[in-house]
């Protein structure tokens, strides 16, 4: 069933990035569902502009969607694959539980994905506030042949007065066999590469592109961020920072605002898979 889990690869980091979120800071990590997509406006007490939307088209560097089957500008994957642009949103606005996004602009043809590879997003002064979490749209590529597996990456924050902090996140394929992968962005085809793909031009696995959200100290300016390293196969459409000064239920947690709290966690070493029982605080 769920293959991932046994993928060689994938199960140490997973395990470790769970030692890692379970030592430095459980509190982040269960989160109650977010808000289903809808106006916020219509909502009292809310802060009407706490997202920052870091404009990345200077450091895009892959065109993910294409025109067309046959064309051969997009390459999202480094192996001649790409999305279907007609698919995708022709709006640079862009929505998801409640958190607003600036998408690239998938129906032109200029570049539309950043592949991460370890770069230095620095902040402008503006910009350099406080904020209480990272909103990512991108998606995990992989090569002709390996698994759909997740990819489990550290986003450095840079603080103004020189600490950093390490917000682990776990992405998931651009597409996988089956529909074991749910996405932000839903697509039921790619274009694919004939020559790799049985001479086939689409590619009917269910396609996403996905969310992936961190919470990330809000007590200090932040100054920069560094991106997953090139290993991790993230590519990213864009980031949206929550600005410290927007109320936790302006992005989520309907319900008591206080956050759930882990009180055991036991791992089953045969099955590897772990139980975490968790109540409120
Ligand atoms: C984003 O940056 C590009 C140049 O890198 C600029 O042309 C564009 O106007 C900026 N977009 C916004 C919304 O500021
Ligand atoms: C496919 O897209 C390319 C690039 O935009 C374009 O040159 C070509 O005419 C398109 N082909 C068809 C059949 O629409
Ligand atoms: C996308 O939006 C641009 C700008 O508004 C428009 O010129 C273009 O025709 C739109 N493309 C599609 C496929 O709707
Ligand atoms: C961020 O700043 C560093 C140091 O000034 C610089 O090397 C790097 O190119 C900058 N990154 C971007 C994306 O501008
Ligand atoms: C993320 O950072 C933490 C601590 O800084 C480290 O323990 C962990 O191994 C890192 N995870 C990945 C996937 O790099
Ligand atoms: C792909 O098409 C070529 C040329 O028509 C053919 O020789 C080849 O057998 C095909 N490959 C597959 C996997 O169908
Ligand atoms: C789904 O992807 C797998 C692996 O890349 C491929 O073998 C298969 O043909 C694809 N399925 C469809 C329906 O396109
Ligand atoms: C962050 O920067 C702003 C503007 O420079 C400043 O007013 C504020 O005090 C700073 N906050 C912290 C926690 O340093």
């Amino acid at each position: 069933m769920l293959s991932f889990l046994t993928s060689a690869g994938f199960v140490p980091s997973f395990l470790a990035v769970w030692t890692h979120v379970y030592d430095v800071a459980p509190e982040f990590v269960f989160q109650r569902p977010m808000l289903a997509p809808g106006p916020q406006s219509a909502q009292t007490g809310i802060i009407t502009d706490p997202f920052t939307q870091l404009n990345l088209t200077a450091v895009f560097d892959v065109k993910a969607a294409a025109s067309n089957s046959s064309d051969s500008s997009a390459n999202f994957d480094s192996y001649g694959r790409s999305y279907p642009a007609k698919l995708l949103p022709n709006s640079s606005d862009y929505s998801f539980r409640g958190i607003e996004f600036a998408l690239p602009s998938f129906h032109s043809s200029s570049n539309d994905a950043l592949r991460s590879a370890g770069q230095v997003l620095n902040l402008s002064t503006a910009e350099s506030r406080q904020y209480h979490s990272l909103h990512i749209l991108g998606a995990v590529t992989f090569a002709p042949g390996a698994s759909a597996v997740p990819s489990v990456a550290n986003f450095t924050f840079h603080y103004d007065d020189g600490e950093t902090y390490d917000a682990t996140i776990i992405l998931a394929p651009w597409f996988s066999p089956g529909a074991v992968f749910e996405g932000a962005i839903y697509l039921p085809y790619h274009y694919a590469n004939p020559s790799l793909d049985s001479n086939q031009t689409i590619d009917k696995n269910n396609t996403h592109i996905h969310y992936a959200t961190a919470r990330i100290p809000s007590a200090r300016n932040l100054t920069a961020l560094t991106l997953p390293p090139s290993s991790t196969n993230i590519h990213i459409f864009a980031i949206t920072l929550v600005q410290a000064s927007a109320p936790d239920n302006t992005v989520a947690t309907p319900g008591p605002a206080r956050v759930a709290q882990i009180q055991q966690k036991t791992q089953n070493s045969d099955s590897r898979s772990w139980t975490v029982a968790w109540g409120m605080c």
